[in-house]
């Protein structure tokens, strides 16, 4: 038994995506072929973060790992929007499930170049705005700030009808005040977190380890992190929200659709176990069937995010 979901409009086979940059399915496709497709992990595929231009992401090294999860510093590698449309985006779009691309740009008009050109493709069937990053034109962190996502928000969405969902940082002082600049402005739904600054040191020379200096934290060391962000995110707004960080069984999951989520994403999990998001799914279903009552209706003042908690259908 599956238990479907719809999310902004789009029928998905169950409530389990994965987080960008965390499950590479055009290598899963070459290491597994069509085995993939028949038992793909996730009900729908948010692509790794694209750019305008190519990038070759940060020098190494780029990961560490901590006791409960990930350090790391990508850095986006990707071809660019030109190289992205031409080779990625053809093979994406034959996953069985429906297709998000996520983007990034640094500036404005960066964004609406993406938004634009992504939003034109009938393979795609959502955009992610990932917003973890400086605007050159203004030096800040575009989700860091409430005033400076709306700006961002009303620039794109005349662009394009496809859904828009804002990928909140939990480096931001208030995410639910961005996350209800990003709805006020426009957004479909809201995505979190994205990862946590953070740092490590090469215990021999006492250096940082990694070549960009800093990276981001993800893994089970985040997740009463993000499970408070889901939290007062999914009450402070109407639109759904997609909960992640840490996330690596059906009951943590389930504690992410108690506290308001519509639907969950898996990201560090999918490297011990590129399978995960079938576990994860199939414990949630078990666990529906016990009947457990919904946190977020019960004992946090109400039916937050609209009443999301009730997204799963039979
Ligand atoms: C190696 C790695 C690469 C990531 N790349 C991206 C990315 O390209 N775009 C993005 O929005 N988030 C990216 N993330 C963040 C994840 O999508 C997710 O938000 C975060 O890791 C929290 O979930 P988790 O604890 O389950 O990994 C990346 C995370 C990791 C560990």
């Amino acid at each position: 038994m599956t238990a479907r979901v719809e999310l902004c409009g789009v029928a998905l086979g169950g409530p389990v995506l994965n987080g960008s940059g965390t499950f590479d399915a055009i290598a899963a496709r070459r290491a597994f072929g069509d085995a993939l497709l028949e038992r793909f992990p996730f009900d729908a595929f948010v692509s790794k973060t694209i750019t305008v231009e190519p990038r070759q992401g940060n020098p190494p090294p780029r990961l560490w790992e901590t006791p409960a999860g990930l350090i790391n510093s990508i850095g986006l590698p990707n071809k660019g929007l030109e190289g992205f449309l031409a080779s990625d985006l053809p093979e994406l779009a034959e996953l069985p499930v429906p297709l998000v691309v996520s983007v990034m740009g640094f500036s404005r008009d960066e964004l609406a170049a993406l938004v634009a050109r992504v939003g034109e493709r009938d393979e795609v069937a959502m955009i992610e705005l990932n917003v973890s990053c400086p605007n050159v034109e203004t030096g800040l962190v575009m989700g860091a700030d409430p005033a400076e996502t709306a700006r961002a928000l009303e620039r794109v969405r005349p662009l394009t009808e496809k859904p828009l969902i804002v990928k909140l940082t939990p480096n931001a002082e208030e995410p639910p005040a961005v996350a209800a600049a990003a709805e006020s402005a426009g957004a479909d739904a809201v995505s979190l977190i994205n990862t946590l600054k953070g740092m490590a040191l090469d215990p021999e020379t006492r250096r940082p380890w990694l070549g960009a200096v800093t990276g981001g934290v993800s893994g089970p060391a985040v997740r009463a992190v993000a499970l408070e962000q889901v939290h007062s995110v999914s009450a402070r707004v109407t639109i759904p929200t997609i909960g992640m960080g840490g996330i690596a069984s059906g009951g943590q999951a389930a504690d992410f659709l108690a506290a308001g989520a519509t639907c969950i994403a898996v990201g560090t999990e999918s490297f011990r176990d590129p399978a995960v998001g079938r576990r994860i799914a199939s414990e949630l279903v078990e666990l529906r069937q016990t009947r457990q009552p919904a946190f977020a209706q019960s004992e946090a003042g109400g039916t937050p995010s609209g009443g999301q908690g009730s997204a799963l259908l039979p």
